[in-house]
């Protein structure tokens, strides 16, 4: 994810959960924390789809507001950061999170624009999670989950995230209690086994090839 995807992300975000985090949260985590690690899933289709589409874009990349005139003032010698096309936003079907804590990736977010659920695009973002927190150092993952997201749960469940533990009232729109997940550790026979067979399924599934990183061939090749 790059700043300049930001309010492609926002759009969905406003879809998927009921309190979603200001444009200025991404922008800060993206810049500003090091232990975070962002990830966007584009649909190359659509993106092709949007070029030749006549509709105007519902959402604006606001690439000269006033913090891109501060940051460039400020760093006048940086190279400008890229700005994203109409057809590239409209591209973006889902988006997800990670801070590295110590050893654990902490997943602070994800989610699939609505439109496009059950077509593999969660399960797609997970990988992409899996994929940096192994390639970051984590050896486990972990993440809260309203009791209710049973959608999200399943999710999690095929990639071994089990219930730990309970936060109570943790959202506070509803006061819902939230289930602190953890998945096996990320070297196990368990964890690798639910990856490779999730992997090759979704691989399938969504028709294209998943690519994982070194950190993962290294662990499958023992
Ligand atoms: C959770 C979320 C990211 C899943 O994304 P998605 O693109 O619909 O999910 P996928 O199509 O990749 O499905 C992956 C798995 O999720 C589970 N799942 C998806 N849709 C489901 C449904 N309707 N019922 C039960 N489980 C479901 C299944 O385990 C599925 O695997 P399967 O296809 O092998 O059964 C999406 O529903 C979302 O954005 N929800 C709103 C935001 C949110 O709640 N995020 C989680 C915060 S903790």
């Amino acid at each position: 994810m790059r700043v300049d995807h930001i309010p492609a992300v926002s759009a969905i975000e406003r879809l998927s959960f009921p309190q979603a985090w200001p444009q200025n949260a991404y922008r800060r985590e993206i810049l500003e924390n090091p232990t975070a690690h962002y990830i966007v899933v584009k649909d190359l289709a659509l993106q092709f789809e949007a070029r030749t589409a006549l509709q105007p874009l519902a959402i604006s990349s606001d690439h000269d507001g006033l913090f891109d005139r501060i940051a460039r003032f400020l760093r006048p010698n940086q190279p400008p950061l890229p700005v994203a096309s109409d057809t590239e936003l409209r591209s973006i079907v889902g988006y997800a999170g990670l801070w590295l804590m110590t050893d654990e990736g902490h997943v602070t977010t994800i989610a699939s624009h609505p439109e496009q659920r059950g077509k593999g695009i969660g399960e797609l973002l997970l990988l992409g999670l899996i994929d940096r927190a192994l390639a970051v150092g984590a050896r486990w993952m972990t993440l809260e989950v309203r009791v209710s997201n049973t959608v999200a749960r399943r999710l999690y469940e095929k990639y071994t995230f089990r219930e730990m533990g309970v936060r109570r009232r943790y959202y506070s729109d509803n006061n819902e209690d939230a289930l602190v997940m953890w998945t096996d550790a990320l070297d196990s026979p368990s964890f690798l086994a639910a990856l490779d067979r999730h992997e090759q399924r979704l691989a399938e599934r969504l028709d294209v090839e998943i690519r994982l990183g070194d950190r993962v061939r290294n662990l499958r090749n023992g």
